[in-house]
């Protein structure tokens, strides 16, 4: 391999809007306590290595799968939540199917059985077949996932839930990119919510305060997302489970 051909294959994938594709996650990812680990997923990909086996999941679980009326809605929640299973297996070393959740006042699921020493926190969003999913050490996270798209009322939503100061800017963009970030103003505040574990409010979403700290994240083409979290200091490793 010569020099040039070297610095090609370890250049970073660019995707077709320009943005870096996120890397293949490692088999057996290391998690400390100055780290966020996110991984987003094809749900369709996790559903065809599953074989449409439901093994991993609780019976709470498959009885919330089995209300879903359209087999590709099914599948995918059954996906997400077998994914969620290994990887917390593999960041808490419990078996994947020997799992319990627990489940706040607004839903918000921790572990049931969380092992004092290790303090693991995570959250996960889905949309469209897509799982985007947050693990840290002791550091309570929120995460969204929002495929853009067009709506007719757009502004006026807007006006209702965003800053003027958002308004303002939204007003300056043209079309395409104040659909943009329409979305991923919504996708902050999501991550906020359920970084405090109430999701949206109608006063959480009109506000928008929080301590949270939110970064915006950029996995998929045509989707806007965002994690919030207590430590603006972490570093984040962001991975891929057979993206486009
Ligand atoms: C949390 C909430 C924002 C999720 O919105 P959404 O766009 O439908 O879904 P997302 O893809 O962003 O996230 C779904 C995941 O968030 C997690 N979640 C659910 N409730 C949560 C909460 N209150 N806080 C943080 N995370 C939550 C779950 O893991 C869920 O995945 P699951 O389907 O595997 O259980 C929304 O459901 C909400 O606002 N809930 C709170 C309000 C409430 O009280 N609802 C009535 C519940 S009885």
């Amino acid at each position: 391999m010569t020099h040039v051909d070297q610095l090609i294959s370890n250049a970073p994938r660019l995707r077709d809007d320009g943005c870096i594709a996120w890397p293949e996650g490692p088999t057996k990812p290391v998690l400390t306590a100055s780290a966020i680990h996110i991984w987003c997923a094809r749900l369709d990909t996790v559903s065809q290595q599953l074989d449409g086996s439901n093994a991993l999941l609780s019976r709470d679980e498959l009885r919330c799968a089995g209300s879903y009326h359209s087999d590709l809605h099914r599948s995918r929640f059954v996906a997400a939540r077998s994914m969620l299973r290994q990887l917390l297996s593999i960041y808490s070393g419990i078996e994947a199917r020997a799992l319990r959740f627990h489940y706040g006042k607004y839903g918000k699921p921790s572990l049931a059985d969380p092992d004092p020493s290790l303090k693991l926190e995570f959250n996960l969003a889905h949309s469209n077949g897509f799982a985007l999913y947050a693990f840290s050490l002791n550091q309570p996270l929120g995460i969204d996932l929002e495929r853009i798209q067009a709506i007719p009322d757009l502004m006026d939503i807007a006006s209702h839930f965003f800053s003027k100061a958002e308004n303002v800017k939204l007003g300056r963009l043209d079309p395409i990119q104040r659909q943009q970030r329409f979305f991923q103003y919504w996708a902050r505040r999501e991550a906020v919510g359920k970084c405090v574990g109430e999701g949206l409010t109608e006063s959480g979403l009109k506000t928008g305060v929080s301590s949270a700290h939110v970064e915006d994240l950029f996995p998929l083409s045509g989707y806007a997302a965002a994690l919030a979290t207590s430590n603006s200091q972490a570093t984040l490793n962001q991975w891929g489970y057979h993206l486009p």
